[in-house]
């Protein structure tokens, strides 16, 4: 059932996240399908909610810096260095964790995953529940992350216990994580960060090949993000294959190049901005796989700034 964000209906779910149900939430990155991070059970009913594979640790969502003392070990300087900078916001940090937080969550990992959201609706609900909400984005496993209530209703609806309204999200994609447990910062998901801030911040960060053939990030299989129509990745608008055009989604990043004849065309900037580009990407890649057509081809986006989270999920989109 959808809602809107009343203080009220913030407050039901925040009882039903107490009692161990399931909430899904907007944040300002997708919507969050969210849970007790400190009840095993209720984290176990998000796995089944996803059809998620249990190796796939999880984040914990915080309001406050009370939160992530109660969660994590935070003697690293360098946690509180970024965290000041850029919470609440699109940056998720991997740490070591406190006991308190059920291993189920981290996958038997020592370290978790932890975010503190840049939404108000969000923080609340965080807050009047019990300070830590474990939430991975509110899709189906393996599926295209949702930045609507509507696409949380439709995949996941009758499999959760509220779906908090909170409007369109403002960044579109994933939080960038960043790994501070290895000696240099590491970005093992590109995301609403840029790696540029971060390395104004911190100096010195790598980032994790996608190529990688031990991902640390499960984020990094290839296989997420993905419609469920195949999807083709094109350099140039020039490449655009003419065959069946009638059949045929295109998903461009500022609209350049011939597009007509094609049955769907997606713009996802026309001025392009990167932003604009990403907080429209998964509602854009949601319509084309809906279109009455056979096969997606998206134009490469240049990956600068949120260019390369964009890209990032496009890449993984067009993998099977
Ligand atoms: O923007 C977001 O991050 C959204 C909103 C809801 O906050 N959440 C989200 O969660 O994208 P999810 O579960 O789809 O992605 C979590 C990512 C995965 O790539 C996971 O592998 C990684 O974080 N992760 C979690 N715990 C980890 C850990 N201990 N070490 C390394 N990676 C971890
Ligand atoms: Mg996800």
């Amino acid at each position: 059932m959808i809602v809107r964000n009343s203080e009220e209906n913030i407050r039901l779910g925040a009882d039903i996240i107490k009692r161990g149900g399931l909430v899904a939430f907007p944040t300002e990155t997708v919507y969050g399908l969210g849970g007790n991070s400190l009840d095993p059970l209720a984290v176990a009913k998000i796995f089944e909610a996803k059809e998620r594979p249990s190796f796939d640790p999880l984040i914990t969502h915080i309001a406050d810096f009370e939160g992530l003392e109660r969660v994590a070990l935070i003697e690293d300087r360098r946690i509180l260095k970024v965290a000041e900078k850029l919470w609440p916001g699109a940056l998720t940090i991997i740490v070591p964790k406190r006991d308190i937080i059920p291993s189920l969550v981290t996958s038997g990992l020592e370290t978790m995953a932890v975010r503190m959201p840049d939404h108000p609706t969000a923080r609340e609900l965080i807050r009047l529940s019990t300070g830590a909400v474990a939430a991975p984005s509110a899709n189906p496993f393996g599926y295209l992350s949702p930045t609507t209530a509507e696409h949380v209703e439709e995949s996941l609806g009758n499999r959760i216990d509220l779906v908090i309204d909170g409007g369109t999200c403002r960044v579109g994609v994933e939080s960038t994580v960043l790994d501070l447990t290895r000696d240099i910062p590491t970005v093992l998901r590109p995301g609403g960060i840029g790696v540029e801030t971060l390395r104004d911040i911190l100096g010195d960060v790598e980032v994790l090949d996608r190529t990688s053939l031990t991902p640390k990030a499960p984020g990094q299989l290839p296989m997420h993000y993905s419609p469920r129509k195949p999807l083709h990745i094109v350099d140039s608008p020039a490449d655009l294959p003419r065959i069946r055009p009638e059949r045929t989604g295109v998903l461009s990043f500022a609209g350049e190049g011939d597009l007509q004849g094609f049955a769907a065309v997606e713009v996802l900037s026309s001025r392009g901005d990167y932003l604009e580009a990403a907080s429209r990407l998964f509602a854009a890649l949601h319509r084309l796989d809906r279109a009455d057509i056979d096969v997606i081809y998206a134009q490469r986006v240049p990956a600068v700034g949120l260019g390369a989270a964009v890209m990032d999920r496009i890449y993984k989109a067009s993998e099977k």
